[in-house]
C-alpha cells in the first residue's frame, strides 16, 4: 500500500460510509458501535484496509471475482484508452472491443458462437430465461417454457433469478416468485439422498432430474439451468457420471442446457470454463465475475448458432428477434478489460497455475482434515475449494453457522480473508470457501491454510 494512504487518516471516510452507505448482505446494527470495513487498496493477492492492515485475499474480492489479482495496470490502461476513444454506444450497434472479445471468447468455447453482452450474472441469467420463454412462444405455443433449476444452486438476485434459486434462506421473504421455475434435487453425495456411491450416485442424481421432467411433462420443460460446480450452495463438485447423464436427458427431451458459469467461468477451475471438465455441450452459457476480474462490469450470455437462429429465421415476423436491451451492456470498458484479462491468463499460464495451486490447496486442506475432526469433507476443482464443517463426523451434523463464522473472523484477524457459505441453505451454512486469485503462489496457499489450521484449533479446540 502506498505510504500516503497508510499515513492518511480515513476516519472521515469511515464516518461517511457508516452514515450513508447500505452495505450488501450485512446486518447494520453492529456498525452503530463498530466500524464498517473499508478496503482501500489492492496489489496482487493482497488488500489493505482503512487502518493500513494487510490481508491476503483468499476469496478474490469476497465473491470469487478478481481472478488475475489486484493492481493490473495493463487492464487499467486498456480501459482508459478505450474510454477516451469511445466509452459507450447502445448494443444495437457493435464496438471494436465488443467484436474482438467475442471472437476471442468464442475461440475458447467450441460449439458456441454468439455473445450477448450485459452487466451482471443475474442479468445474463434473466436473458437466458427470456430466450427460453420466447422460443416456447414461437415454436411450442408457449407450452415448453419451464426452467428447471437445482436445489442449492444460485443464479442471481432478481426476483426471477431467485425463483430459479435453490437456496431457501436467500430466497426467504422475497416471494411471490415468478411462475415456471421447477426445482430438481442437488447432487452432493456427502449429503446423499440415495444409498449409492460414485458413478452410481451421479447417475441416480441425474435420473432424479428426469423424474421431475416426466412429472412436469417434457413438453412443458424448455431448459435446465445448472452451475457446473455449485458455488455459494457449498462448493459442490458433481459426482462422476452425473454430467454425461444430464446431457443425455436434455437431448432425449429436447431441453436446452444452460450452464451458469458466473463463478466457474474464465479460469477459476483450471479450464476456461467449468463445463469443459465434463465433455458436455451446453446450448447457453452465462458468465460474469471473472470475465474482467472486476476491473469493469461485464457479463455475457453465449449461445450456439442453433439458439441464435431461432431468433432470426423468420424476418417477416416483426416480433421474431430477441427484443431485449441492456443499457450498460453497451459500455466498452467491459470487453476492453476482458480482452486484457484473457491475455494475462494466457501469457502468464494461469490455467496451469490454477491446476497446480488448486492441487496444493486440496492437499493442504485434506491434511487439515486429518488433524481437525470438524472438517467433514473437502471438495474442489482448481482454485475453487470448500471445506464442509461438521459437529460430528459420524452423524455429519453440520457445524453451527456462528462457529463457521468465528473461523472466518479468526482468519480475518490473522490478515487472511476467507469465505463461508452464509444465509443460503437452512441449517447448512457450514462450508468454508477458498477462491484465491489464479496468480496464487505456493507460499500464498500455505499462508492461507496455515491460518485456517490455527483458526480451527482456536474455535473448535
Ligand atoms: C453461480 C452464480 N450465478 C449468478 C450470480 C449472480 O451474479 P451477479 O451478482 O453478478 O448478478 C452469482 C453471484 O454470486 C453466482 O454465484
Amino acid at each position: 500500500m502506498n505510504t500516503m494512504l497508510r499515513e492518511n487518516d480515513l476516519s472521515h471516510v469511515v464516518d461517511a460510509d457508516r452514515a450513508n452507505v447500505w452495505h450488501h448482505l450485512m446486518q447494520h446494527k453492529a456498525f452503530e458501535t463498530g466500524e464498517p470495513r473499508i478496503i482501500v487498496e489492492g496489489k496482487g493477492m493482497r488488500v489493505w484496509d482503512q487502518h493500513g492492515k494487510e490481508h491476503i485475499d483468499a476469496v478474490s474480492g469476497g465473491v470469487w471475482t478478481v481472478n488475475v489479482g489486484y493492481g493490473r495496470e495493463s487492464i487499467a490502461n486498456a480501459v482508459r484508452d478505450q474510454l477516451i476513444k469511445l466509452n459507450y454506444f447502445a448494443g444495437s450497434a457493435g464496438s471494436i472491443p465488443g467484436a474482438l472479445f467475442a471472437e476471442k471468447l468464442i475461440s475458447k468455447m467450441p460449439g458456441l458462437s454468439r455473445v450477448y453482452y450485459c452487466n451482471s450474472g443475474s442479468e445474463a441469467n434473466e436473458k437466458a430465461f427470456k430466450m427460453v420463454r420466447q422460443i416456447a412462444q414461437k415454436r411450442y405455443g408457449g407450452k415448453k417454457h419451464k426452467v428447471l433449476y437445482r436445489e442449492r444452486d444460485y443464479h442471481g438476485t432478481t426476483i426471477s433469478c431467485l425463483s430459479a434459486g435453490g437456496q431457501d434462506e436467500r430466497n426467504a421473504h422475497y416471494g411471490p416468485y415468478t411462475p415456471g421455475f421447477v426445482r430438481v434435487p442437488h447432487c452432493l453425495e456427502y449429503r446423499a439422498q440415495w444409498n449409492l456411491s460414485g458413478e452410481e450416485y451421479g447417475i441416480a442424481a441425474a435420473n432424479a432430474i428426469e423424474e421431475v421432467i416426466l412429472a412436469e411433462g417434457p413438453d412443458t420443460v424448455g431448459a435446465l439451468c445448472l452451475e457446473p460446480v455449485t458455488a455459494g450452495g457449498g462448493v459442490i463438485t458433481p459426482p462422476p457420471g452425473y454430467w454425461e447423464r444430464v446431457q443425455e436427458i436434455c437431448k432425449k427431451y429436447d431441453i436446452l442446457l444452460h450452464i451458469d458459469e458466473v463463478v466457474c467461468g474464465v479460469g477459476r477451475t483450471g479450464t476456461w470454463f467449468g463445463y469443459q471438465h465434463y465433455g458436455i455441450k451446453p446450448d447457453m452459457v452465462t458468465m460474469a465475475k471473472g470475465v474482467a476480474s472486476g476491473y469493469a462490469a461485464i457479463a455475457c450470455l453465449v449461445t450456439t448458432e442453433e439458439v441464435f437462429d431461432m431468433f432470426k429465421d423468420d424476418a417477416s415476423d416483426p416480433l421474431n428477434y430477441f427484443r431485449d436491451i441492456s443499457t450498460f451492456g453497451g459500455c466498452t470498458a467491459g470487453p476492453a478489460a476482458a480482452i486484457e484479462n484473457m491475455r494475462i491468463i494466457e501469457d502468464e499460464n494461469l490455467l496451469d497455475n490454477t491446476v497446480a495451486m488448486g492441487e496444493r490447496m486440496m492437499n493442504n486442506l485434506n491434511a487439515l482434515a486429518d488433524k481437525h475432526a470438524v472438517i467433514g469433507q473437502v471438495r474442489g476443482k482448481g482454485l475453487f475449494c470448500g471445506a464442509e464443517l461438521v459437529a460430528d463426523r459420524a452423524t455429519k451434523e453440520p457445524a453451527a453457522e456462528k462457529m463457521v463464522q468465528a473461523v472466518v473472523a479468526d482468519c480475518m484477524a490473522q490478515g487472511v480473508v476467507i469465505g463461508a457459505t452464509n444465509r443460503s441453505i437452512p441449517g447448512m451454512n457450514n462450508t468454508l470457501c477458498f477462491s484465491p486469485a489464479l496468480i496464487a503462489t505456493a507460499d500464498d496457499i500455505d499462508q492461507i491454510t496455515d491460518a485456517v489450521d490455527q483458526a480451527l484449533g482456536r474455535v473448535f479446540g
